[in-house]
């Protein structure tokens, strides 16, 4: 065993103003150079790289073992600081190197499977098997050091704001987030399951029902859904409930906290109130309910336009109850060909865009891919609701008013990442609220909870509860931040009789609520107070701080594309023995 060299400085944060000091710096090679009479290691911490050289006036011994370091390795170095001659400005400690007089090695390394480089392109599967190895990779020790700070600011300000932070349990029946669940077989009671919680919703409903007042949780959640960049199926929620408020309370809580992250990490000032957008104005405006507002081509609606054309395509969706409606990019001409516009084309199937008609504005005339259906006046007056100008191409979908959203949100935010515009130093935080209470599933046709069927319905359209569900908005309201949804939450019903006409519209029996959420109805009988809360995405709130594009970059042993974890090789089979303690049988094995 090697003695410890007991550490004075951290590599990164040595500077000029330490010239001429003796220190002592542990940490990993990060390179290895021997010149003749001099050998030059950089050796990293999660701080940084600082340069240690080794020359001829220390023992032979340790300047033969020197030369034997290699990449990985882990050292301890005393020296001295001192002046570089040749400066490096591309290092925070490139105006000074450290003289070694002695130098212990902890462990040798064998080459590593990838590159300690923050610039290093390795497969992603690879980097997530060596975690532990991209994790000294500075910029993911910045990304873990970062989201630290974010939740400590996060604890210090709830508290100061009365929050009380509680845990709630792991193991519990199914909350209705509406992911699937996973599910923890019993051994104590063979064939029943706990479901690990998609949010702690009910639980911390039941805290308020409990007098906890105000609650706040930094907690892992658990949905079995497909992955996508800012989707793990482990993430982490600032899960947070408030007893006796309504939504300006929440948001004005909310604000404070949002203002203070902004200042104090990234010294950035936003202004408060937010900006409020109603759920039907994000969707007129901008195709999506979390819209990204740093840029413009908004979406106008065509109806009227186009209601007397010959064009059968738009007629046709227009007779069926569908919209036509667009989007207009500035200059966006010369900047897609016809085969990039089929490209689009291509990609809004996905969004279940049947096609694109396009229209483009060019030496004073219209030239468009519906050319022979339209006259130049009719064109015409199709640019004008967009006020288009020379150069500027218009895009329009015709569909299902889901179709048409979803497709031209999309290619509204897919446009401007490809003429650059998504600037991410700029932070355009807003709120969309008055959500509807109710969506179609597509499959069944069924009504089901936009949020989940304890958000409020806006109680001045309690009577259209039963009568036309679908145009009751809810008290429900979502943080979003450059086109991500950042958090959302609701005020909560309080009121029994209300909840059980929820459920009915919901269309749920009484014996099917009992046996989901029958704790929570049966809490509500003993007094609940008014109540709401709200939950953070952690993962994606870090991600968009540190302008990463992935939410795996901001943990750090995040699953992969498929769901599983690279590190520990989960899941993997269990053996026959734990099967039998749990009464499973596995009938089928992929
Ligand atoms: P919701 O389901 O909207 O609300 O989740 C809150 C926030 O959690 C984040 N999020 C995710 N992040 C990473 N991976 C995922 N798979 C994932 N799913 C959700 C999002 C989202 O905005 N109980 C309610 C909150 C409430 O009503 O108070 C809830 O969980 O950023």
């Amino acid at each position: 065993m090697s003695t410890l060299f007991k550490r004075t400085d951290m590599c990164g944060n040595l500077r000029a103003e330490d010239d001429g000091r003796e220190v002592i710096l542990n940490g990993w090679v990060a390179k290895q150079r021997s010149l003749g009479g001099l050998i030059f290691v950089d050796l990293r911490d999660k701080t940084g790289i600082v340069q240690v050289v080794f020359d001829d006036t220390i023992p032979e011994d340790i300047f033969a073992a020197a030369e034997g370091l290699r990449s990985e390795y882990v050292i301890g170095v005393k020296g001295v600081v001192r002046e570089r001659s040749a400066k490096n400005s591309n290092l925070p400690t490139g105006d000074i190197e450290v003289l070694a007089s002695s130098l212990v090695i902890y462990s040798q390394a064998e080459t590593p499977p990838i590159y300690i480089r923050d610039d290093d392109n390795v497969d992603d599967n690879l980097r997530l098997k060596y975690r532990y190895l991209d994790l000294r990779k500075l910029k993911m020790q910045r990304n873990l050091t970062f989201r630290h700070r974010v939740t400590k600011l996060a604890r210090d300000y709830f508290d100061e704001q009365s929050f009380t932070e509680v845990e709630t349990p792991m193991l519990i029946k199914s909350t209705p987030e509406g992911a699937r669940d996973y599910i923890v077989p019993s051994r104590v009671y063979p064939g029943s399951f706990y479901a690990l919680p998609q949010s702690p919703q009910l639980f911390k409903q039941l805290l308020m029902v409990g007098g906890t007042d105000r609650y706040m949780q930094i907690v892992k959640c658990f949905r079995d859904e497909d992955l996508r960049a800012d989707r793990q199926p482990e993430f982490t929620q600032i899960d947070l409930e408030m007893s006796f408020v309504d939504t300006d309370d929440v948001i004005k809580v909310q604000e404070g906290f949002l203002k203070r992250l902004f200042k104090e990490l990234l010294g950035v000032d936003i202004k408060t109130p937010l900006p409020r957008l109603s759920w039907d104005e994000a969707m007129e405006r901008y195709g999506s309910d979390k819209p990204d507002t740093r840029f413009g081509f908004e979406l106008k609606k065509l109806n009227d336009v186009v209601a007397a054309c010959n064009f059968k395509v738009f007629t046709d969706v227009l007779a069926a109850g569908g919209d036509v409606r667009g989007i207009c990019i500035d200059g966006g001409s010369a900047h897609f060909s016809r085969k990039d516009i089929d490209k689009l084309t291509e990609s809004a199937r996905a969004y279940g865009a049947k096609g694109l008609v396009w229209l483009r504005v060019a030496e004073g005339e219209i030239n468009s891919s519906v050319n022979k259906f339209f006259s130049q006046e009719e064109l015409g007056r199709i640019a004008a609701v967009f006020e288009a100008k020379e150069g500027d191409l218009i895009l329009i979908v015709s569909d299902r008013a889901k179709v048409v959203f979803d497709t031209l949100g999309f290619l509204r935010r897919d446009i401007a990442k490809k003429l650059g515009l998504l600037d991410d130093s700029r932070y355009e935080l807003l709120w969309v609220v008055d959500f509807p209470l109710f969506e179609r599933d597509e499959e069944s046709g069924r009504l089901k909870a936009m949020h989940h069927p304890f958000t409020s319905p806006k109680l001045d359209q309690l009577d259209l509860l039963e009568s036309e569900p679908e145009k009751v908005k809810a008290d429900a309201y979502d943080i979003v931040l450059n086109g991500v949804e950042l958090g959302g939450g609701s005020i909560r019903i309080h009121d029994q009789s209300l909840q059980a006409r929820m459920f009915k519209v919901l269309g749920l029996s009484e014996e099917e609520c009992a046996e989901k959420f029958g704790f929570l109805i049966e809490a509500f009988k003993y007094g609940a107070p008014p109540h709401g809360g709200l939950a953070y995405g952690l993962d994606r709130l870090v991600m968009l701080l540190l302008g990463e594009s992935s939410i795996r970059e901001v943990m750090a042993f995040p699953k992969n594309q498929n769901a599983q974890c690279m590190v520990s090789e989960a899941p993997a089979p269990v053996d026959e023995e734990q099967l039998r303690e749990l009464a499973l049988d596995i009938r089928c094995q992929k």
